[in-house]
């Protein structure tokens, strides 16, 4: 099923040989893939657990199992990759989905997460708030007792706004609070929107820290997700 924009451009955003824990993110994408039914509109996350799914969504259109099966992208990769495999795409300014996938960075046991250390997090929290099934998808690896065990907190925040965010964030007890800077271009990484990623560091994450980080002025969001109750799906 290709869409009337389709454009025939091929996006692979990952090659299967630079993806950590391959066997298991294949393994869970295809699981997750086998869950969508002809007909349905379905959020796609983006990171490469994500892009697995959403080619083996692809591959089950191909075959015929699936029709008429629309996606929501999270991020521009996420998008470039839905066009690029033919499969069509649904704005969530229109329609609302019927579920997601998304990968994620760490889970703690409560099934709170990190996420965005492909810098796609406010796109993927808008899909997370436009549905209540969200399914993430998990290899083992992404586990911890405590969230921020290996991976710092990102938070988007408008360029003119970081001093005094970081500053706010400080307050709230990040440790450190670092401009992410880019591969492939000098400088600071600039978001979809513009803005940039402040990687934190907390003394605590503990229950409530997501809003006060949103309460400050200046942070478009951040990549805690606390209180979702995703789906977690794990092979
Ligand atoms: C994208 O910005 C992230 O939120 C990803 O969803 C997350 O980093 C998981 O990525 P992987 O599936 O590549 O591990």
């Amino acid at each position: 099923m290709k869409s009337a924009m389709h454009r025939d451009v091929s996006f692979e955003p990952f090659a299967a040989s630079d993806i950590a824990n391959y066997e298991s993110k294949f393994k869970v994408a295809e699981e997750v893939a086998a869950m969508a039914e002809s007909g349905q509109v379905i959020g796609a996350g983006s990171g490469s657990t994500a892009f697995l799914a959403v080619r083996a969504i692809a591959s089950r259109v191909r075959h015929g199992e699936l029709h008429e099966v629309r996606l929501i992208p999270s991020s521009l990769e996420s998008e470039m990759t839905i066009t690029g495999l033919g499969l069509v795409q649904a704005d969530l300014a229109e329609v609302a989905p019927d579920w997601l996938f998304d990968g994620a960075d760490e889970v703690d046991p409560d099934g709170n997460l990190i996420k965005g250390r492909g810098g796609a997090l406010f796109r993927e929290k808008l899909l997370f708030a436009s549905c209540q099934l969200r399914r993430v998808l998990i290899d083992p690896s992404k586990r911890v007792d405590q969230l921020g065990t290996g991976f710092p907190v990102p938070v988007e925040v408008v360029p003119r706004a970081a001093p005094v965010a970081i500053a706010a964030l400080k307050a709230i007890g990040a440790v450190s609070s670092v401009i992410r800077t880019g591969s492939g271009k000098d400088g600071p990484t600039l978001t979809e929107q513009g803005n940039l990623l402040l990687d934190c560091h907390f003394e605590e994450i503990g229950e409530g820290l997501e809003e006060r980080i949103k309460a400050i002025t200046g942070v478009l969001d951040s990549g805690l997700f606390q209180g979702y109750g995703p789906e977690i799906i794990e092979v």
